[in-house]
């Protein structure tokens, strides 16, 4: 097991280049099932999650190869239809190979996947959604077993209690790509990694329309062919970032980064008194370590995402004043406050919000991730406060950021990996 040392650094200056989103390469991965063409695909980052969904691609028979950041993938040898516990329990994203393997090949048995650190997370909307199809589904020993003689659009409400839902627009949308007829999807998820997989599907062939809209409506197509395309810059990766920026001061510029996907990052931190500067493919971020207080609600896109809830609540606790955080995809998705605290954040927390009051400083301490965002939440923290903190659980790190350490450190952080024995 690795663990990184964090040391207090000094303001971060430079450039550094986004990598490509690991959340819109992992379901365009599972789309290259509906075609038996080969695809090439550009700007695939080499983080773990990317690294077991082309195990299970593997595992379908199927030709993955990973050079740099471009994967070829030639499903030409497809021999099964099953994805397994032991990689879809690493996953919960693994889920995505279900409406493909549907569509093209009419059966898919899919590992359930289970809880997860971040709550409760339900796969009710992919089933309904996948079942309004023509799909049968049922739960053996563990696994979703789903079966159709052929799938027929239809018009599907994809509304669920927390509002719309990323992969499970993705999957009804790539099983429709090869129904007989229309579908159309209502309160379908528009998040920009909704719309590079209805891109993808385009460049493949298929004719979807509305993506990034409540409302896509896919024409069923008898085949998809083979494509060559280049997946979005990481927006989550972009915002932490400019978090570390702002919460360490200086100036860095952060190339590839795409200002219409961080829009409400960029206000947000814009509140905070962080000078953002936003030009054709880079932002670049300004800032004196003076931030305000700001309160934020974490929405569906355009709202303020998710995934940088930690790493804003690692900023929130060095600013000036009394922030608010209002969690409201994951209510429980709070598991970086115990060791935020462990720093000497003052954050308190019930249900789904957290009051933080901003302290001069953190102190290093060691920590430990629960999850991919806590992680680089603790290491914004660690990177600010006095002294030295080790932190465990990179491995969570390493499901879904391409180098971080490598880049910060580039910047002028004090990061360094360890093999922990
Ligand atoms: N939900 C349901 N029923 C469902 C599916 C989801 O009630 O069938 C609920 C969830 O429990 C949650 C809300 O709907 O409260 C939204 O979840 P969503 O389905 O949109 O999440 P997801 O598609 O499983 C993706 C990202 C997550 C990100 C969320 C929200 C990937 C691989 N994962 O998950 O990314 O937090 O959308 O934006 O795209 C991460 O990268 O750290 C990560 C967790």
């Amino acid at each position: 097991m690795d663990k990184l040392i964090l040391q207090h650094s000094p303001p971060l200056r430079g450039t550094v280049a986004a990598s490509g989103a690991k959340n819109a390469a992992l379901p365009i991965m599972a789309a290259c099932l509906l075609t038996e063409e080969p695809v090439v695909l550009e700007g695939v980052p080499r983080v773990t999650d990317v690294l077991t969904m082309a195990d299970i691609l593997r595992r379908l028979g199927i030709r993955v190869d990973h050079e740099d950041e471009r994967l070829r993938i030639d499903p030409n040898h497809y021999t099964g239809s099953t994805a397994p516990y032991e990689l879809v329990s690493l996953m919960r994203a693994s889920i995505c190979v279900l409406g493909p393997l549907l569509a093209r090949h009419h059966r898919a048995r899919v590992s359930m996947p289970g809880g997860c650190i971040l709550g409760p997370r339900p796969i009710d909307l992919h089933l309904k959604g996948l079942a309004a199809l023509g799909a049968a589904i049922a739960v053996e020993h563990g696994d979703l077993v789903a079966t159709t003689s052929g799938l027929r659009g239809t018009v599907i409400h994809l509304a669920g209690a927390f509002g719309s839902s990323v992969l499970a627009t993705a999957n009804v949308m790539m099983a429709a790509t090869l129904a007989q007829g229309t579908t159309r999807i209502e309160h379908a998820a528009c998040e920009p990694e909704v719309v590079d997989l209805a891109n993808f599907l385009i460049a493949m062939g298929a004719t979807v329309s509305g993506q990034g809209t409540p409302v896509i409506q896919i024409d069923g197509v008898p085949e998809l062919h083979g494509a060559h395309y280049r997946v979005i810059p990481d927006r989550i990766e972009v915002g932490t970032l400019l978090m570390a920026t702002a919460t360490l001061g200086g100036e860095v510029t952060v190339t590839g980064a795409r200002g219409d996907h961080v829009g409400a990052v960029v206000e947000t931190l814009r509140e905070a008194n962080v000078q953002i500067e936003a030009g054709e493919g880079f932002l670049r971020v300004r800032s004196d370590r003076r931030l305000n207080a700001v309160e934020v609600t974490t929405l569906p896109f355009p709202g303020f995402p998710t995934d940088l809830q930690a790493q804003m609540m690692a900023m929130m606790s060095l600013s000036r004043g009394v922030s608010l955080m209002m969690e409201k995809i994951y209510p429980e998705r709070f598991m970086h406050v115990p060791e935020l605290r462990r720093m000497g954040a003052q954050i308190t927390h019930e249900g789904g919000s957290a009051i933080v009051k901003g302290v001069e400083q953190l102190s290093g301490a060691p920590v430990t991730a629960s999850d991919l965002r806590a992680s680089a939440a603790l290491v914004i923290a660690g990177l600010a406060a006095e002294n030295t903190t080790e932190l465990r659980g990179v491995e969570h790190l390493d499901r879904g950021y391409e180098r971080l350490e490598e880049k910060l450190a580039h910047l002028g952080a004090s990061i360094r990996r360890e093999h922990d024995a």
